[in-house]
């Protein structure tokens, strides 16, 4: 399936199919320029799928194997790369190929937005969450000690390879990851992919979700590339899943909190009388089908960490409410207004 989004910049097309990335450089439309390729993964990846590349790449593809982990996203590795690709006469019509999860995406998506200011690359998601989710949109950072993603850039990719076959070396608890954002896209989306996450995720349906997720994706990065607005319902369960993220010092993972957020938004939004009880019931019952653990803290002591949320703006939070499911809205509370919502 070929989904083409568009940008402020031009559009690129997102790929997804068993065996794609055999054709990583045909398909992203870019073949008749590229007489270099660097291929930028981490360490896990590596072992698994960099062969399958290498082996449709340009001889004497460079390449930049970084230690697998959050910890990965940061400066000194940025630099660490950018270095290499000078030092390794990587050019700026040559093309940078980030394979693998999001913090390869976001590492070498940003390495490729400030290199040489700005070399193409391409996305080839290797899990769940950068299938459905990182690849697309151009969002690219890395972590300051002051938080996630504090620094970064929006730089579209030249075009994004998804190939399906990649996934099946994913661990467990990976998948599980991707499945929190899955659970995301289901409430925000509502229709087929809520029929599809209710049903379960197995070999036929994935591709087909993973495409449902990509096109509405393509929707709301296409009506607000630079999240000034309706990008904002993106972050649905993230207010409060990355608190609990926070407060399990990184002991739960990112997707597993964010599902615990949803289902605290959604407890909220039903007792505000927002979402209909039948709805809070199916989207309840939607986590649970997926054993994702209730949130063993306080709310109080969760609530601790939102004052820190890096998209307050004025004063006041985008709190992401659920109307329904496939009617979400963002509604700007205070922090205040934000402890009783959610309390
Ligand atoms: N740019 C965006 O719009 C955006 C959106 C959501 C999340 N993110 C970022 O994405 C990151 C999380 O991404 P993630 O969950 O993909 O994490 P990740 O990239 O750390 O991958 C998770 C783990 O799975 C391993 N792995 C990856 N693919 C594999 C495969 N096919 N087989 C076996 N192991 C594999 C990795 O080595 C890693 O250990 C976070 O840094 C987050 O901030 C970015
Ligand atoms: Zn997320």
């Amino acid at each position: 399936m070929k989904t083409v989004i568009r940008t402020s910049s031009g559009e690129y097309p997102v790929l997804t199919g068993h065996g794609v990335s055999c054709r990583v450089l045909e398909l992203s439309g870019i073949l008749p320029n590229v007489t270099k390729a660097a291929v930028v993964t981490d360490d896990n990846v590596a072992p698994l799928h960099l062969q399958k590349l290498l082996d449709v790449l340009p001889e004497g593809t460079l390449r930049y194997v970084v230690p697998h982990g959050e910890q990965s996203k940061n400066w000194k590795l940025l630099g660490e790369l950018l270095e290499g690709f000078a030092a390794d006469g990587l050019r700026r019509d040559d093309v940078l190929i980030a394979l693998g999860g999001g913090v390869v995406g976001d590492l070498a998506g940003f390495a490729a937005s400030v290199y040489m200011r700005g070399i193409p690359y391409v996305q080839v998601p290797t899990t769940l969450l950068a299938a459905i989710d990182s690849s697309v949109g151009g969002k690219t950072a890395v972590d300051l000690k002051a938080g996630k993603n504090l620094a970064g850039r929006i730089y579209p990719p030249r075009a994004v390879v998804c190939d399906i076959d990649f996934l099946s070396t994913l661990p467990k608890a990976e998948w599980k990851c991707g499945l929190g954002e899955a659970v995301k896209y289901a409430v925000l989306a509502g229709g087929e992919m809520f029929e599809l996450m209710k049903k379960g995720l197995d070999e036929n349906s994935l591709e087909h979700f993973i495409d449902l997720a990509v096109d509405y994706k393509r929707q709301v990065v296409e009506a607000d590339e630079n999240e000034s607005g309706t990008r904002r319902l993106l972050n649905l369960g993230h207010t409060v899943g990355h608190a609990v993220e926070t407060e399990s010092a990184l002991g739960f993972p990112h997707g597993v909190c964010v599902a615990m957020g949803i289902k605290a938004v959604a407890r909220a939004s039903l007792s505000a009388g927002l979402l209909p009880k039948e709805d809070y019931l199916a989207i309840s019952s939607l986590i649970q089908k997926y054993s994702f653990p209730e949130c063993p803290y306080p709310m109080r002591s969760v609530l601790g960490h939102v004052a820190h949320d890096k998209k307050i703006s004025g004063g006041k939070l985008n709190v992401v409410v659920i109307r329904g499911i496939g009617r979400c809205e963002i509604l700007p509370m205070t922090l205040k207004e934000f402890e009783e919502f959610v309390s």
